[in-house]
């Protein structure tokens, strides 16, 4: 990956994996600079569960920089079929950093605060050793560390709480729910970082940009929205920021709520290495989840 940068040819070529995803939404929607054009595979191009075929697609594409947006993202669903969990999200980026080594391209990659088992007081840096307490999280960290093993030119950049006006996500759910009900239990010992999938799509194009542009700042990262809350607090502010109904809304403990995966109790995730090496930060959470409930009504209002 010597010689002039892919940003001096006329045309970068950027492939992300991932069509219809909130990350991979995002990111086709985001405004790229001329000169970069930016194609996204849905699983019917480009399947992480069949690695050999998803490697050897990139190879051919040989794009200058590849974007993994796709995982397994059923958190629950895969305590039950770990070894789907495992083929998506730990198979399947070994064989994209493969294809990326062999065809001289960085890989920016995706993956969660659920590698951590949110024991920790305090918001998790890099250095923070991992420990998953889920398949999901367990399949996202082998995903990790089959990128390290096989490519140095990687940035992961470990992110948390997703949400968008599209998708399958708790704001939505929440919404949905709201509509449904006049009261709604909501975890209240689960803290994390909610963060827009746009702020993320702009977390990934910063990185993106550096990397075409030369850069080597490779490793792992944390990029989240600023500041952090629990689920209850999310839901709090979701209904006091939307329109509609406002269903009463009650704390409870995770145990009043269990699910087949464990969560970890605190997920909160520093972002200041990306923000010193990369220049972007999140707004305040609650702005962009005041954009993102925009964004919504927007939409409704265009298919009424
Ligand atoms: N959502 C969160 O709260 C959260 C939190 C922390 C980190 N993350 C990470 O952030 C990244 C983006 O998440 P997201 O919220 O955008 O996820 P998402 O909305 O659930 O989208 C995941 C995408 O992956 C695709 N996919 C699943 N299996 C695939 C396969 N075998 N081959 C190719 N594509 C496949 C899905 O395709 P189909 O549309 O065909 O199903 C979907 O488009 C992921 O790496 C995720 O682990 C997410």
């Amino acid at each position: 990956m010597s010689g002039p940068s892919p940003l001096d040819r006329p045309t970068t070529r950027i492939l992300v994996i991932g069509r219809a995803g909130q990350l991979a939404t995002a990111l086709a929607e985001a405004d790229w600079p001329t000169g970069i054009t930016v194609s996204c595979r849905g699983r019917e191009a480009i399947d992480l569960e069949q690695p050999d075929a998803a490697r050897d697609a990139v190879i051919a594409e040989k794009p200058d920089l590849v974007i993994n947006a796709a995982a397994y993202t059923a958190v629950d669903k895969a305590e039950s079929e770990p070894e789907r969990a495992f083929a998506v999200n730990r198979d399947g980026p070994a064989a994209l950093a493969e294809a990326c080594q062999t065809i001289g391209a960085p890989l920016i990659h995706v993956s969660t605060d659920y590698v951590f088992d949110g024991s920790k007081q305090g918001a998790y840096v890099e250095a923070d050793p991992v420990n998953p307490a889920s398949v999901y999280g367990a399949s996202k960290e082998a995903g990790e560390s089959a990128i390290r093993a096989r490519l140095p030119a990687h940035v992961i950049i470990r992110s948390a709480w997703i949400y968008s006006p599209m998708g399958q996500n708790f704001v939505r759910t929440m919404l949905r729910l709201g509509r449904e009900r006049p009261e709604l239990r909501v975890v209240d010992d689960q803290i994390g970082c909610p963060t827009a999938a746009a702020e993320l799509a702009r977390a990934v194009q910063g990185a993106a940009r550096a990397l075409l542009a030369g850069g080597r700042d490779y490793g792992t990262f944390h990029f989240a929205g600023t500041g952090s809350t629990s689920w209850f607090g999310l839901a709090e502010a979701i209904f006091e920021l939307a329109p509609g109904p406002r269903p009463r809304l009650t704390p409870i403990p995770s145990s009043g709520y269990p699910t087949p995966a464990r969560r970890p109790a605190n997920s909160v995730l520093d972002s200041a290495k990306f923000a010193r090496l990369y220049g972007v930060t999140a707004p305040p959470w609650r702005e962009s989840l005041a954009q993102c409930l925009r964004d919504i009504q927007a939409r409704e209002t265009r298919t009424a």
